[in-house]
C-alpha cells in the first residue's frame, strides 16, 4: 500500500503513514514523539503547522482550533490525514514556555467522597522528588496496560500534595477502580505537568467557567491568585447539572471574603434549586455581559461544555485569543 513521507521540520526525524492514518498515528506507530493528549481533536495538544505539502482534517472542535490558527497553518495532528509527502512542525514544548514533564511514582495519601460522584485524591511525591508546575495544569496516571488518565491539579504550586477532584465515570475502568478498589498508601505512577490551560498575564477581568470537576483547575489558578495576592477582578460561573453536584461550597465563599473581588455564579442546569440560577452556565455569562470584548475567559469542563462556550462567546464579542480551555474529554479510544 502507498504511504507518504512525514518529516518534521525541526528535529529532521522522517516517518511514513498510511493514506488512512492520521499524522499523530503514524509518529505514535515509528516510536517518535509527539505531543498529544485527547486523540479526538478536542483537547488542541497535538496542535501543530503543516509546512508543505497536500492534506486534510476531520472533524474536530473549534475551541482546539480556532479559524484563525488554521489560516495560519496549523491543524491537530490526531485529525490531519496527508494527501501527499508532508514537511510538518510540532507544537514543541518550549512553545508555551512549558515546565518538562516527567514519571514520577506517588503515593496515594488520601481518598475522600467530596460529593455523590466525587473523590478527592492527595497524592504523596517521594522525598526527593518536586513537580513544579503552573497552577491549572493536569497529571497523567499511566495505567499498567500503559494508558493514561488524565486529572487537572486543584492545588496551586506552593503546596507540595497534589490534589485531585475525580468523577466516577459510568463503566470507567480508572475511575471505578478509583472509588471502589483503590487503596491509601498504594503507589502509582503518574506523568505531569501537562497542558496550556493557565492564567495569562493581563489586566483583563477574569471569566471562570466551571463545569462539574472543571472546577479543579480553576481552584489551583484561583489559589494560587491568593497567594500571589493577585488584584484582577474575578467572575466565578460554576455549573452542575444538578444542585447536589455542587462541593467544596464553603471555600469559594472564604475565598470571596479573601479576594473582596471575586463574583461567584452558581448554575444549575436542571433547576433542582429554586435559590440558584438555572440552565447551561455558560448561557448565565452571556446573560450577565453585555460586552465580552475586554475580559479574558478560562473555561474548563466537558467537551460540549467548552465547544459551545467558545462559539457562543466569540459569536458575542470574545476574542479567540482571551478564550482559554480544557476539555475534560475521555480516555482516547483503545485501538
Ligand atoms: C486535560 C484533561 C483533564 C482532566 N481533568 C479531570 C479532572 O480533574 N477530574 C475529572 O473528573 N476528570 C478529568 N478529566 C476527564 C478524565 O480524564 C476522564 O473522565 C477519564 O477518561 C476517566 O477515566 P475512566 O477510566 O474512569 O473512564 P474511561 O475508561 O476513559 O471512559 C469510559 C468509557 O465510557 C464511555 N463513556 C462513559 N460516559 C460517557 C459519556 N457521558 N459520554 C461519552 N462517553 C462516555 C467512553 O466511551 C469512555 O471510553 C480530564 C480530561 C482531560 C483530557
Ligand atoms: S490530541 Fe489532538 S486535539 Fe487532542
Amino acid at each position: 500500500m502507498a504511504t507518504y513521507k512525514i518529516k518534521i521540520q525541526s528535529s529532521g526525524d522522517e516517518f511514513n503513514v498510511k493514506p488512512s492514518q492520521t499524522i499523530l498515528e503514524g509518529a505514535i506507530d515509528a516510536g517518535i514523539t509527539m505531543p498529544y493528549g485527547c486523540q479526538d481533536g478536542a483537547c488542541g495538544s497535538c496542535k501543530g503547522k503543516v509546512v508543505s505539502g497536500r492534506f486534510y482534517i476531520e472533524e474536530y472542535q473549534s475551541s482546539a482550533l480556532t479559524d484563525s490558527e488554521k489560516e495560519e497553518g496549523y491543524t491537530l495532528f490526531c485529525k490531519t490525514m496527508a494527501q501527499e509527502d508532508l514537511v510538518i512542525e510540532t507544537n514543541m514544548p518550549n512553545m508555551y514556555d512549558s515546565i518538562p514533564a516527567k514519571v514520577t511514582p506517588v503515593r496515594v495519601e488520601s481518598l475522600q467522597k467530596l460529593n455523590h460522584d466525587v473523590m478527592q485524591m492527595y497524592l504523596k511525591l517521594p522525598a526527593s522528588e518536586t513537580l513544579p508546575f503552573k497552577a491549572g495544569q493536569y497529571i497523567e496516571f499511566i495505567m499498567v496496560d500503559g494508558s493514561r488518565r488524565a486529572f487537572s491539579m486543584a492545588n496551586p504550586p506552593h503546596k507540595s500534595m497534589i490534589e485531585l477532584h475525580l468523577r466516577l465515570i459510568e463503566g470507567g475502568e480508572f475511575t471505578s477502580f478509583v472509588f471502589n478498589e483503590m487503596k491509601e498508601k498504594s503507589i502509582h505512577r503518574i506523568e505531569g505537568p501537562i497542558g496550556q490551560f493557565y492564567l495569562r498575564e493581563s489586566e483583563r477581568p477574569i471569566i471562570f467557567i466551571a463545569g462539574g470537576t472543571g472546577f479543579a483547575p480553576i481552584k489551583s489558578i484561583i489559589e494560587e491568585m491568593i497567594f500571589n495576592k493577585n488584584k484582577r477582578k474575578i467572575y466565578l460561573y460554576r455549573g452542575v447539572r444538578s444542585a447536589e453536584d455542587f462541593y467544596m461550597t464553603d471555600l469559594v465563599s472564604s475565598w470571596k471574603k479573601k479576594l473582596g473581588n471575586l463574583t461567584y455564579i452558581p448554575v444549575v442546569e436542571d433547576g433542582s434549586s429554586t435559590d440558584l440560577r438555572s440552565g447551561y452556565v455558560h448561557h448565565a455569562v452571556l446573560e450577565d455581559f453585555k460586552k465580552l470584548s475586554d475580559v479574558q475567559v478560562y473555561c474548563c469542563g466537558a467537551p460540549g461544555l467548552v465547544e459551545n462556550a467558545f462559539i457562543d462567546l466569540i459569536k458575542n464579542g470574545l476574542p479567540e485569543d482571551q478564550f482559554f480551555a480544557d476539555a475534560f474529554t475521555f480516555s482516547p479510544k483503545k485501538k
